[in-house]
């Protein structure tokens, strides 16, 4: 089995997906193509690649090399283009890919000129209509709500995702923009999500509690489950999508293992949700809190 996600225009989203963006891989293309291999190999069917990561044509070579089908495997990119090139900038896209992805991400607000988002994205709709787009889910990446907002005025294709650094730490920072999202049926794309686990320096005060989910889940199924497990499953449990990474055989194997894991108890992904909420603790900062105040929350109890 494989956990999925559905997106507003019908769509299908593998739960899962693997990025190719960062731990060394942004600009690197043979890395990307090995890494995108194992990825593939371990069973995980969805890449999540970028203009600026340099890694379109590894995604395309990976998913070659691996011997899997293209259509098996949903591939999202994202462009950084202004509106002046936004159809030339779309093109490249295919063309590094060789082929036209699932979906298609304005990678940050700030892209287009100052108060530009909306204009943008007319521009990209327009592409769907002309067909040069046909097919490929259009979506936004890093939006706060007054960037959601700006498009869904004009909008004449909503965004199916938004994709967005999503953990139980930056919870109370983002649930305006969470709102938005339930309103218009927009999902949650996650990166960043094993930031509580991986980056936070003590790991807070959501540590004790994911470790005592991962002792309960490795009793009952007889697994050795750890905390990035969890949190794994508790983001997709929460209907957002998992766009993680890793160059690790052994962890792509676990990530692909959380298809058939049970799910968590209702509790614990309450419990989660509220331990995770006392804090506030941001990895990529950007402009995410530019109009847009961080909660006062501390960053551990
Ligand atoms: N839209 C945007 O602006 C944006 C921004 C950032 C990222 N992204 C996308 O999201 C992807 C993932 O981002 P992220 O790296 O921040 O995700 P993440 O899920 O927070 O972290 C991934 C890291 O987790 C480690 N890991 C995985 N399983 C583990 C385990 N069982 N135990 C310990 N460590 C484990 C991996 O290292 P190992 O290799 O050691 O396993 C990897 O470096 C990127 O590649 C990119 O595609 C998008």
């Amino acid at each position: 089995m494989t956990r999925t996600i559905k997106l507003s225009d019908g769509k299908v989203i593998p739960a899962i997906g693997w990025g190719n963006g960062t731990g060394g891989l942004f600009g690197n293309h043979d890395p990307a193509v090995e890494n995108g291999i194992a990825a593939l190999k371990a069973g995980i069917y969805h890449i999540d690649t970028a203009e600026c990561y340099k890694t379109e044509e590894a995604t395309a070579e990976a998913i070659k090399q691996a011997g899997v089908k293209r259509e098996d495997i949903w591939v999202t990119t994202k462009s950084l283009s202004g509106i002046e090139k936004i159809r030339s900038n779309v093109q490249q896209r295919i063309k590094n890919l060789g082929f036209k992805p699932d979906l298609l991400l304005l990678h940050f607000p700030t892209v287009p000129k100052e108060g530009s988002t909306s204009e943008f994205w007319t521009n990209f709709e327009d592409l769907v209509y002309d067909g040069t787009l046909e097919g490929v889910s259009l979506g936004v990446s890093n939006f706060r709500p007054q960037d959601l907002e700006a498009i869904l005025k004009v909008a004449r294709i909503k965004p199916v995702v938004n994709q967005l650094e999503y953990h139980p730490y930056v919870l109370e920072h983002i649930q305006p923009v969470l709102d938005i999202g339930e309103k218009h049926n927009i999902v949650t794309e996650s990166f960043g999500l094993l930031t509580p686990v991986l980056r936070h320096p003590t790991g807070g005060p959501l540590k004790p509690v994911l470790e005592k989910v991962a002792a309960r889940l490795s009793k009952d199924t007889g697994k050795e489950i750890d905390t990035v497990t969890v949190l794994t499953l508790w983001t997709i449990q929460k209907g957002v999508v998992a766009v993680t990474s890793s160059r690790n055989p052994a962890n792509l194997k676990k990530f692909k293992e959380i298809d058939d894991l049970p799910d968590l108890k209702p509790e614990e992904v309450k419990e989660i949700e509220q331990v995770g909420r006392q804090v506030h603790f941001r990895h990529y900062k950007s402009h995410m809190s530019k109009d847009f105040p961080d909660p006062n929350l501390p960053e551990d109890l």
